[in-house]
């Protein structure tokens, strides 16, 4: 099974979780990446099943509507029942780094509202310690060079993220080469700097279930 194979495979298993959940009050929470446009494809199977879903890119929201599956704004979501989602990295609590694709804050916006988080991977992706992966953080334009210094005060080594602008019209600051020993830590650091708009680590509000594609099988962690 190659890795495209272990990302289907625990996209489906989402998929199928989800649609156990469907009641008319059902809001999905779904996210970005190549894991998550495999759920996407699958939900599309019962469509007419789903109340609503939210989405955390603009290009989510595109293909979820072009398979006919409705899309509403996260504000006028009364909640969001359980979100889906990839990872870049994983650890054994179900922190996560996150934000390879550049949408992280709107992702860490659905998982700080969703009910429950199910996040979906394949099996490299879990790490003993965080960090390999390097974290992106997002920034306001102006504050590039100052959140830059900020990251290195810090011991990480700031790289710009060439040509890329998020769907919030912001740019993407990626740390390498930090060994992320305490995650919940320099979450909130990072949270701190002036001109941050939120990072990659979801340590504060980790994953409540983690599914894992590996060759032997799914496995699945729970909180
Ligand atoms: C996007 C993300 C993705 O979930 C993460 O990058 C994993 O992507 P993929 O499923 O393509 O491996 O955080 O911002």
């Amino acid at each position: 099974m190659d890795q495209n194979e272990l990302k289907k495979a625990v996209a489906r298993a989402a998929a199928d979780y989800v649609k156990t959940r469907l009641d008319e009050r059902t809001v999905i929470g779904v996210g970005t990446g190549s894991t998550a446009n495999y759920f996407i494809e699958y939900l599309g199977e019962f469509k007419q099943d789903i109340q609503a879903t939210v989405a955390s890119s603009e290009d989510t929201a595109k293909r979820l509507k072009a398979l006919g599956i409705p899309v509403i704004e996260l504000n006028s979501a009364p909640e969001v029942s359980v979100y889906v989602d990839g990872a870049d990295e994983a650890n054994e609590y179900l922190q996560l780094i996150k934000g390879g694709g550049g949408a992280l804050t709107r992702e860490k916006i659905i998982a700080a509202v969703a009910k429950e988080f199910v996040c979906i991977a394949d099996g490299s992706k879990l790490v003993d310690v965080l960090g390999s992966f390097p974290l992106p953080v997002e920034v306001i334009p102006m504050a590039r060079s100052h959140v830059g210094r900020e990251i290195v005060k810090l011991g990480g080594d700031p790289v710009y993220r060439d040509g890329v602008v998020t769907d919030n019209g912001n740019i993407i600051i990626d740390i390498h080469n930090m060994s992320i020993v305490d995650p919940r830590k320099l979450e909130q650091q990072l949270n701190q700097i002036t001109g941050v708009v939120t990072n990659g680590l979801f340590a504060m509000r980790p994953a409540d279930k983690l599914i894992l594609g590996t060759i032997e099988g799914l496995r699945t962690l729970s909180l």
